[in-house]
């Protein structure tokens, strides 16, 4: 099995492996691929994101609330688990096992948070 410890390199091969498969995928293609258009870009911001959050290296200076409200009308629930579904298969290929359930664990906890924030806030 996979034997990548949670780094800056790993974190990007895991962040390209994961958005490609975003991208081809026949539920979350369509809200990703006319949404981004710099694909590069944010594959080094998604990289940033989970260096701060893993590493606490502070790359990471952004707002992912509001970027995910702007795409409100088209983000279900269901939408959700298929990303952590694919979250899950991606960090279990391209990550040691301890580190991919510690990832799997951040993304559950922070999806939790912005489904709170898009789905449950009664003055929007
Ligand atoms: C940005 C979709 C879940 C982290 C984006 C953008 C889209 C998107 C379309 C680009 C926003 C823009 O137009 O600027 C989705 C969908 C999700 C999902 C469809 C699930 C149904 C998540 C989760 C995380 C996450 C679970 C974290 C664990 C981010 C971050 C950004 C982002 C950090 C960059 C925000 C910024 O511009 O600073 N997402 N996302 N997303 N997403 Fe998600």
């Amino acid at each position: 099995s996979c034997t990548a410890k949670i780094d800056e390199a790993s974190l990007e091969r895991l962040v390209d492996a994961f958005y490609s498969r975003v991208r081809a995928d026949a539920d979350l293609g369509p809200i990703f691929n006319p949404a981004i258009q710099d694909w590069p870009e944010h594959l080094e911001k998604l990289t940033a994101f989970w260096s701060s959050v893993m590493l606490t290296s502070g790359r990471y200076k952004g707002q992912p609330v509001p970027a995910h409200l702007k795409h409100k009308n088209k983000i279900t629930p269901a939408l959700f688990d298929r990303w952590l579904d694919l979250w899950k298969q991606t960090t279990e290929e391209v990550m040691e096992p301890d580190a991919a359930v510690a990832l799997q664990a951040k993304a559950a906890r922070i999806a939790e948070s912005l489904q709170l924030a898009m789905f449950f806030r009664l003055d929007r």
